[in-house]
């Protein structure tokens, strides 16, 4: 039986008190996630449960942590932050591989009622310092291998005050403002005066990419908890004797909002593994912890679907109870697939950065319809908007703008230093999420694509905005536009159109020049797979790029009104 019993009887009566009174929250309450992840489930009784198994490179190097690991070693980092005179609201930065650092880390962020601010280690330096910048960071916790990123954009961050570095052998000399903290060797705090946080105080920030602009701060609050616990026990349908296995990386809102804070409130036992794709790695995960739950991705499933049927078989995957995906659209060939080899279809889940929490899905011991985003979480008002009356278009199948009233308690509370590009977000009282689907005569969702020209590559936002800023700073680079091109396993990845200065050769060994210059800018997930030399770029008559004319011809569409062209 599904934890979620009725979704018919929940949509009659929802109220987000039920998961108020199951975590014992009372409206005014202090309310901490650092303690409800690890304390609260002590206090359970499940102190001696495993709540963290963790995988390195090697299957050899394996950790597990109990709960009450979790609650003394957050506890730790904690008390080590305050020491070094961190305290409620500031930002601490989390910079690492999915090590036990990290997931423990943000716990003792949250319990010292400081911001945590998780961000993905392939980060390259510039990616890095406009989200530090934004977010004004006052300490940074990395690895090694990861700080000398940091040291290149210091000098501009005066903020910056602490490096702090997780696993130094000390057989180099620290660096600016670098000190080190081992978590194993420091001494274990049992007893620690958590910050009492109420629900409006800030958790983390995670940033994501918009079509303009710098990347977007997305501020999050301790309340969302209430959100993020009862999806993860309706939706993910995580059970108090699960195994589950989030794949994605606490960088992104999935590997906190799930990878860390769901599981956690829940009291499950959750593992990680810390090492790079591969089908055989993951199968043999699944099969070798037994588990249970499984939370991925599109591109990871469309891999796995390429790397062949008769791989599958090789292991034993029948531990696999329910299996779920989120971040780009899952064709419904990939839903198909699933039941024919785990016997179980993933189910979909639709959200964002924004959003906090699941909002539309797939729910379990319901119906899937394969290629369909499935239904809105009991509780939220979600309708289809039309795109110039901003007013629900209530038509059964008919193009529309995803949108929520902005009620639930995971929603954001603002972008960072950046009202202004908030209130935008909102239109007649609804808040926009800037993509499009239609609705189907039983409710359910079926996602068209983004109403922006943000890419979506493997489940990961990149700005156009950011690659283009990137590639101009190369000397030889005049003009740029980035737009996305079909993939069969990411759905879509970068390409940049380029025009050069008078006096540079377009030719093999520039296009390398520039891939290497910008490298070290942006994360690998960001970078173009192609550049394309052009004398001139399509542009209006006010001078404004026009991707949309670029981004037509990549796709084989009709390139639609360009009355507004350049046309000399
Ligand atoms: C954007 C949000 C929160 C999960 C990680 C991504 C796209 C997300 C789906 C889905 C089609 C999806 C949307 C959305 N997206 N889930 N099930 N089907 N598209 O968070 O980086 O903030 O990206 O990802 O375009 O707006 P994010």
């Amino acid at each position: 039986m599904a934890n979620i019993g009725s979704y018919e009887n929940h949509l009659k009566n929802f109220n987000w008190s039920i998961a108020e009174k199951e975590l014992g929250y009372l409206d005014g309450d202090v309310i901490n996630i650092g303690w409800y992840c690890s304390d609260r489930i002590c206090q359970l009784g499940k102190s001696e449960k495993t709540a963290l198994i963790w995988e390195g490179k090697g299957d050899h190097e394996v950790k597990k942590f109990t709960y009450n690991d979790i609650r003394v070693l957050s506890n730790t980092i904690g008390a080590y932050l305050r020491g070094l005179g961190i305290h409620d609201g500031d930002r601490v930065c989390l910079f690492m591989d999915k090590v036990p650092e990290l997931y423990i880390g943000l716990l003792g962020i949250l319990k010292i009622g400081a911001i945590a601010q998780p961000l993905f280690s392939a980060f390259g330096d510039e990616s890095l310092f406009v989200r530090l910048e934004n977010a004004g960071t006052r300490a940074i916790i990395t690895q090694r291998k990861h700080a000398s990123k940091i040291q290149k954009i210091l000098d501009r961050l005066p903020n910056l005050e602490y490096i702090i570095v997780v696993d130094d052998e000390g057989k180099k000399t620290l660096k600016d403002k670098e000190i080190v903290f081992h978590l194993d060797k420091a001494e274990r705090v049992e007893k620690f005066d958590i910050f009492p946080t109420k629900a409006e105080s800030g958790s983390i920030l995670h940033y994501t990419s918009g079509t303009t602009g710098q990347p977007k701060g997305v501020k999050h609050v301790h309340y969302s908890l209430i959100s993020q616990y009862l999806t993860a026990k309706w939706v993910l349908d995580l059970q108090d004797d699960d195994i589950y296995w989030c794949t994605a990386d606490p960088g992104w809102v999935t590997g906190t909002s799930y990878g860390i804070i769901g599981a956690w409130a829940l009291g499950v036992t959750q593992c990680v593994l810390d090492s790079g794709f591969s089908a055989e790695a993951w199968y043999r995960f699944i099969e070798k912890y037994r588990v249970t739950m499984w939370y991925s991705a599109p591109t990871a499933i469309r891999s796995l679907m390429k790397a062949g049927d008769e791989i599958v078989k090789k292991f034993d995957l029948s531990s696999l109870r329910h299996i779920a995906s989120v971040g780009e659209p899952l064709n419904a060939e990939a839903v198909v697939w699933s039941q024919r080899m785990f016997g179980k279809p993933f189910y979909d889940t639709y959200w964002q950065t924004e959003t906090g929490s699941i909002m539309i899905s797939n729910f379990p011991g319901m119906k899937v319809k394969p290629g369909s985003m499935g239904l809105p979480f009991p509780g939220l008002t979600a309708a289809i908007l039309d795109p110039d009356s901003f007013e629900p278009i209530y038509a059964v199948n008919k193009p529309g703008l995803i949108a929520f009233r902005h009620d639930w308690p995971a929603r954001m509370r603002t972008y960072w230093n950046n009202e202004e590009t908030f209130q935008k977000k909102f239109k007649n009282g609804w808040y926009l999420t800037g993509d499009r689907s239609t609705i189907d005569k039983d409710g359910y969702y079926w996602f068209i694509g983004r109403d922006d020209d943000v890419i979506n590559t493997g489940g990961h936002l990149v700005s156009p905005f950011e690659v283009e800023s990137a590639l101009l700073e190369h000397p030889a680079v005049a003009e740029s536009a980035v737009v996305s091109k079909p993939d069969d396993i990411n759905m879509e990845v970068v390409k940049a159109f380029v025009t050069l200065h008078a006096g540079y050769e377009a030719n093999d060994e520039m296009e390398l020049d520039i891939m290497n210059f910008i490298r070290k800018k942006l994360s690998p997930l960001a970078m173009p797979q192609e550049i394309e030399w052009m004398d001139k770029l399509p542009k209006t008559r006010s001078g404004k790029i026009m991707r949309r004319v670029l981004h037509a011809k990549e796709w084989g569409e009709d390139i639609g009104d360009i009355s507004t062209l350049e046309n000399d």
